[in-house]
């Protein structure tokens, strides 16, 4: 599996900050993936949206993440960015982040990930916090290989080993 990072945060780009989460990200991952890029991108809609669309369309990767610009503030634009360049809706990851990070903080709920499809890549948008990295992430690891499988048609139906 092959995987990309695009840590979203405007003091990360102006060298404020260190990126911790997107390292953490393919750490948390290797097991499972190479990762093929790693961006970083302020919070700008188009420079996001300019991000994706190489990490999919370029590099080709089978899933793309974001960390970063979920929340509310103003300049938080990620979902809105990756909604931009997705052709379909696959909210069962952000659903299932949300839902399970409630149960480590109530403001899991101020967190407005998106989850969607970009011809054969996932997007997933994670929030910004190594901790709420590695919490996503426990949640969507064992969704990720069969997800990556039935959206590039190598696996039958859902469900047939058990038919
Ligand atoms: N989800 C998990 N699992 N753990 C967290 O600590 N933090 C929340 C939320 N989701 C958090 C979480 C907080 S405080 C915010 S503001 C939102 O994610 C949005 O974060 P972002 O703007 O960095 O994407």
């Amino acid at each position: 599996m092959k995987i990309a990072v695009i840590t979203v945060s405007d003091s990360c780009s102006a060298g404020v900050h260190t990126d911790k989460s997107g390292p953490l990200i393919s750490e948390l991952l290797a097991e499972l993936a190479e990762t093929a890029a790693c961006r970083l991108t302020p919070d700008d809609a188009e420079k996001i949206e300019q991000a994706l669309i190489e990490c999919c369309d370029e590099i080709g990767a089978d899933i793309v993440f974001t960390t970063g610009g979920t929340g509310l503030s103003p300049r938080d634009v990620t979902p809105e960015a990756t909604k931009a360049v997705t052709d379909r809706d696959a909210p069962g990851f952000a659903e299932a982040v949300r839902a399970e990070s409630l149960k480590h903080t109530p403001h899991a709920m101020l967190s407005r990930a998106y989850s969607g499809i970009r011809g054969q890549t996932l997007i997933i948008n994670l929030p910004g916090s190594p901790k709420a990295v590695r919490e996503s992430l426990a949640v969507l690891l064992p969704a990720l290989p069969h997800a990556v499988q039935t959206l590039q048609g190598t696996q039958g139906r859902c469900g047939d080993e058990t038919r």
